[in-house]
């Protein structure tokens, strides 16, 4: 797919994991998007929130999917621009079936062009569709045609599928889906469970050749952070999802986090190897009772992350060689230790080895260079993704409105490039300044007819490091101009 779209995996948050079906509403997302902002979630990288299966439409008797305003009174598009308006991504939930897993919502199923085009309208950026009453239907062509139909609909679109690993997606799912759920669901909502989140991750590793940039194995979302987990619980947990290079999709409830949760969803050293631009999945390279190393995860700079997992119930003291992590044994390395935030002195010299004392239940992680730069790769944060003018008045008018991206890391971006396929009314330009980047959009109305007009701008980037391409960034203008209006202004 070159949308661009999930270079690296997708992050946000979801509702499933803590509040299951019940108390989703519109009320409870746009507190959840305000407490998404104010810890600093969104300055971490998480820009992905919607309802999940929250009974937020129905299909009318015209065949017609409409937003149930009882529960999300702006209905799902002013839901969704509130979102935009606040520089976040929208995503939103259906099923492949005939209805959705409790039944309270319609599927696609026999639908599909029609519910694509109103997930547009409504100005979806990410859908989940899942795969519950789907008697009788073929996996690989429904969820290929779901791509079609979404394709058809115009509206570049997050595309993950949730088979729990029915069909096997991660053999055939690359070019119809950014991500695809490998396991059962992580946990019931409101009931975490540990054991079953470590199956899964163990199952979830093995598919490691499958991952890459734009097509993600999806071992659900975060469970770190709710209730019944210890501290060394949730950095465990967190670490391994990034190990693997998961979508992180966080299930907490962001509205009511500690000190320590926040820390451990917002560790940039962690994070940036979940995100790294080469998108590689690690995995276990060896055992040794209850300790587990993990490895097979270059990053952008040439360095390597090493993950040691201590599933044990007593402390466990690891002592291993570069040689023993699957590193090269000839290489002197600088280690950093990514939860300390420390980097050891002098580095590691061939022959030597690295202790790493672990408490049960918990993981040490490293970074392994040559250098000790360290470098994190870039996190794009918009000040918001909906740019509206409005024009009164017959005479032209030039409008302007602006965007910002910011890269929360330490390096500068090239300018941003604009994909040139605009309307004729609008044109846009890029300027610097540091790590913020000023998008303009002007907008000449000489000429217009009196409407509402709407286009999506695509802008393209790389990372300065690698040179890799990063994720695109889309973002709406909404025009409305209430008369028609002349060519010149006599
Ligand atoms: C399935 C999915 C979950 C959630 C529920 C909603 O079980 O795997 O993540 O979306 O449906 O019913």
């Amino acid at each position: 797919m070159d949308d661009g779209l999930a270079l690296t995996p997708p992050m946000g948050w979801y509702p499933w994991n803590t509040f299951g079906q019940e108390p989703q509403n519109e009320k409870l997302i746009k507190e959840i998007v305000d407490a998404l902002v104010a810890s600093g979630l969104k300055d971490a990288g998480y820009s992905y929130v919607g309802p999940d299966e929250g009974i937020c439409f129905s299909r009318g008797t015209d065949g017609k999917i409409t937003t149930n305003l009882e529960r999300y009174p702006s209905g799902l598009r002013g839901l969704g621009d509130d979102i935009h308006r606040k520089g976040l991504k929208y995503a939103l939930y259906t099923d492949a079936g005939t209805r959705t897993c409790s039944g309270a919502m319609p599927g696609t199923n026999g639908h599909e062009l029609e519910d694509m085009r109103q997930f547009a309208e409504w100005r979806a950026d990410y859908i989940k569709i899942d795969w519950c009453n789907t008697e009788g239907q073929d996996i690989v062509k429904a969820y290929t045609r779901l791509h079609d139909a979404q394709h058809a609909a115009g509206r570049p679109v997050v595309h993950s599928l949730c088979s729990w690993g029915d069909g096997d997606p991660w053999k055939w799912a690359a070019p119809v889906g950014h991500l695809w759920r490998t396991t059962t669901d992580i946990c019931a909502p409101g009931q975490v469970n540990w054991e079953l989140a470590m199956k899964i991750a163990a199952d979830n590793q093995k598919l490691y050749p499958y991952a890459g940039p734009g097509h993600w194995n999806d071992p659900d979302m975060l469970i770190a952070g709710m209730p019944g987990l210890s501290e060394s619980q949730n950095r465990a947990f967190f670490s391994l999802w990034c190990m693997m290079a998961a979508p992180l999709m966080a299930g907490n409830d962001l509205r009511d986090m500690s000190a320590s949760t926040i820390k451990i969803l917002t560790n940039p050293e962690v994070i940036a190897v979940d995100q790294d631009p080469l998108g590689v999945q690690g995995h276990i390279i060896h055992t040794e009772g209850k300790v587990s190393v993990w490895a097979g995860k270059p990053l952008f700079d040439g360095s390597q992350a090493i993950l040691i997992f201590n599933q044990g119930k007593s402390p466990a003291t690891v002592t291993a060689r570069p040689g023993d992590l699957g590193l090269d044994p000839r290489t002197a390395y600088y280690v950093r230790d990514l939860w300390e935030h420390k980097t050891a002195a002098p580095p590691l010299h061939p022959g030597e080895s690295l202790t790493a004392l672990i408490d049960p239940n918990d993981v040490a992680m490293f970074r392994f260079s040559r250098s000790n730069a360290f470098p994190l790769p870039p996190v794009v944060v918009a000040d918001t993704y909906l740019v509206s003018l409005r024009a009164a008045g017959t005479a032209p008018q030039k409008l302007s409105g602006t965007i910002m991206l910011t890269n929360k890391r330490t390096s500068e971006l090239p300018l941003w490039k604009v994909r040139q396929d605009l309307p004729a009314w609008l044109s846009v330009s890029v300027a610097k300044n540091g790590k913020t980047q000023t998008v303009m959009n002007t907008v000449s109305t000489a000429g217009l007819k009196r409407g509402l007009y709407h286009t999506v701008v695509r802008l393209d980037n790389i990372e300065p490091v690698s040179g890799r391409p990063m994720s695109a960034v889309y973002y709406d203008v909404d025009l409305e101009v209430t008369d028609d209006v002349g060519m010149t202004s006599r």
